[in-house]
């Protein structure tokens, strides 16, 4: 029995140690907004955050999950999409046909966490996802949005 805190709420999973986290939000808990694209690190769909940090969940085993540690999903980001960059995303029509998108968000959430105000470069270094669809330049404007928009709220 692993007990994991996810999207505010602490959860019992009965699941071998080893499983990736994604399969455990997957098929455990029911939380599909999280994708499988790679299951080898290189796209990021599976991103989820970790105290915050994004994190690639196809290859961490639940067993490497610190007691105490919060993860967040796409499902947890915000209670009703108010999240300035799933506004942004929406603003500007990010999404083609969406499959990246989660791991995008939460990869672009992630950045703007750690630094306020990405430049060029700072995207260019953290925001590594794959997109087949090929949003990259509606990723990089609404990330400059969503920075925009907490700097206004921020006030
Ligand atoms: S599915 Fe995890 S990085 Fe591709
Ligand atoms: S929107 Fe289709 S893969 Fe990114």
């Amino acid at each position: 029995m692993i007990r994991l805190n996810i999207n505010g709420s602490d959860r019992e999973i009965e699941v071998d140690p080893e499983t990736p986290l994604l399969w455990t939000l997957r098929e455990d808990l029911g939380l599909t907004g999280t994708k499988y694209g790679c299951g080898i690190a290189q796209c990021g769909a599976c991103t989820v955050h970790i105290d915050g940090v994004a994190t690639r969940s196809c290859v961490l085993p639940v067993s490497a999950i610190e007691p105490g540690q919060k993860i967040v999903t796409i499902e947890g980001l915000s209670a009703d999409g108010s999240h300035p960059v799933q506004q942004a995303w929406l603003e500007l029509d990010v999404p083609q046909c969406g499959y990246c998108q989660s791991g995008m968000i939460m990869a672009a959430a992630g950045l703007l966490s750690q630094i306020p105000n990405p430049t060029d470069d700072d995207i260019n270094t953290e925001i590594t996802n794959i997109c087949r669809c090929g949003t990259y330049n509606r990723v990089r404007a609404a990330i400059k949005l969503a920075a925009q928009d907490n700097g206004t709220q921020r006030g």
